[in-house]
């Protein structure tokens, strides 16, 4: 009789204790160099523990800098301190319409809502009633706001979350955490001083900082012996590279770590994690594509493999290359949005001869880009 064909692999090796500790939604006990992102949010939501209302803020920053894994350190926490407060965790991807929210907090505050079938302001009347009853204080993330792509919604959604807070002087927390730098500057100045009374800054993370990260992580996912220093140099210079990303550099040690496994080697070394770049490189693009603009897609497919543009040429060929091209308002601003998802890096330089310009370089694999737009092609058809 032949054997189980899960017998011949082996379950446990070489390289891994356990690799759960590199996952993408493993809150680590530890986060280094986030001490005072975290007090500033400690500060904002202690008042709840003490019956108080409390401050609400915006996290901000680029692509991997540690702002979804913090928030939700800090309330984690939180809920082993005081049962005064609960948590609810969204991410605007998947939740990215007024309503889908605002169902989904009622829900959370035991208040049964179905998702379809009901109006909007009903939605919102059944959470004021259920926000009456709680018996704790929620604090709302809405992680990745951005994504709430329809403006007019969005605003919408802000307004009843104002009204709550000012009007119905209910008690709720709101955390809001976006990439977009511009995201405070598009809030109108009453939803700001009500929903964003403090905003707090998450910067890349300097190759030290990686190291730092990655060697708290690796020594709960791996062996002792199976990764050499070498290898956390080599995946946070990776990363350092790729703009501070954190979730880079971690994931290029869970993908290169299952490759030796697989090949059976007793160590993680830089080869392992020279061979997953490319496919590490790749994963952040194919998490935000969807969220780009037939425009922002076009700018990023216009930009060389190996070598780098300045501003005025991509807006040049950018102009060429659609039909109705926006203003070069809008371009800057676009690049500026790629640039805070990594996608790209565009920092300034000062040689222009028209204002300030960018040297703008792709920060993922060109044949990931031209992949990602075929199958988004693909899907055009019926
Ligand atoms: N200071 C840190 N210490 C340990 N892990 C971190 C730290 N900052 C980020 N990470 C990890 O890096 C990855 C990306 O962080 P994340 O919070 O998702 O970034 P962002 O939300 O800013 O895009 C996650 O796996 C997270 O656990
Ligand atoms: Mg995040």
């Amino acid at each position: 009789m032949a054997g189980n064909i899960f017998e011949g692999v082996k379950g446990d090796n070489a390289i891994f204790k356990d690799e759960r500790f590199l996952y993408p939604e493993f809150v680590p006990e530890k986060l280094p160099h986030r001490d005072a992102e975290i007090d500033s949010l400690v500060f904002a939501i202690k008042p709840v523990t003490e019956g108080k209302k409390p401050q609400n803020s915006l996290v901000i920053g680029k692509s991997g800098t540690g702002k979804t894994v913090a928030v939700k350190y800090v309330l984690k926490e939180l809920e082993e301190f005081s049962d005064r407060a609960k948590s609810l965790y969204l991410n605007c991807f998947e939740f990215n319409t007024r309503h889908g929210i605002l169902t989904e907090i009622s829900n959370f505050l035991g208040e049964a809502t179905p998702r379809r079938g009901i109006a909007t302001d009903e939605a919102y009347t059944k959470l004021l009633i259920a926000l009456k009853r709680a018996s704790f204080t929620p604090i709302i993330i809405l992680d990745e706001v951005d994504q709430l792509t329809n403006a007019n919604e969005a605003s919408k959604l802000f307004y009843d979350l104002l009204r709550i807070v000012e009007h119905e002087k209910q008690r709720l927390g709101l955390v809001f955490i976006s990439n977009d730098f511009s995201f405070s500057a598009k809030l109108d100045s009453r939803v700001k001083s009500s929903l964003a009374h403090q905003t707090i800054l998450f910067e890349p993370y300097s190759p030290q900082q990686l190291k730092d990260i990655l060697r708290e992580r690796a020594q709960y996912a791996f062996h002792s012996k199976a990764l050499g220093k070498e290898s956390i140099n080599v995946a946070a210079a990776h990363a350092a590279k790729l703009g501070g990303d954190a979730r880079i550099a971690i994931d290029c040690l869970l993908r290169a770590g299952r490759l030796a496994e697989r090949e059976n080697s007793k160590h993680l070394l830089p080869e392992h994690l020279k061979r997953v770049f490319v496919e590490v490189d790749s994963s952040g693009l194919k998490k935000y594509f969807s969220g780009l603009s037939d425009h922002e897609k076009t700018i990023l497919s216009l930009i060389p493999s190996n070598s780098e543009t300045s501003t005025g040429d991509l807006f040049k060929q950018y102009g060429k290359a659609v039909e109705k091209p926006l203003t070069e308002r809008s371009f800057r601003s676009m690049l500026s949005k790629l640039e805070s998802l990594n996608l790209i890096s565009a920092p300034f330089t000062d040689r222009g001869e028209r204002g300030r310009t960018r040297k703008i370089s792709l920060l993922v694999p060109k044949e990931a880009v031209l992949r990602q737009l075929d199958l988004g092609e693909m899907n055009l058809k019926p």
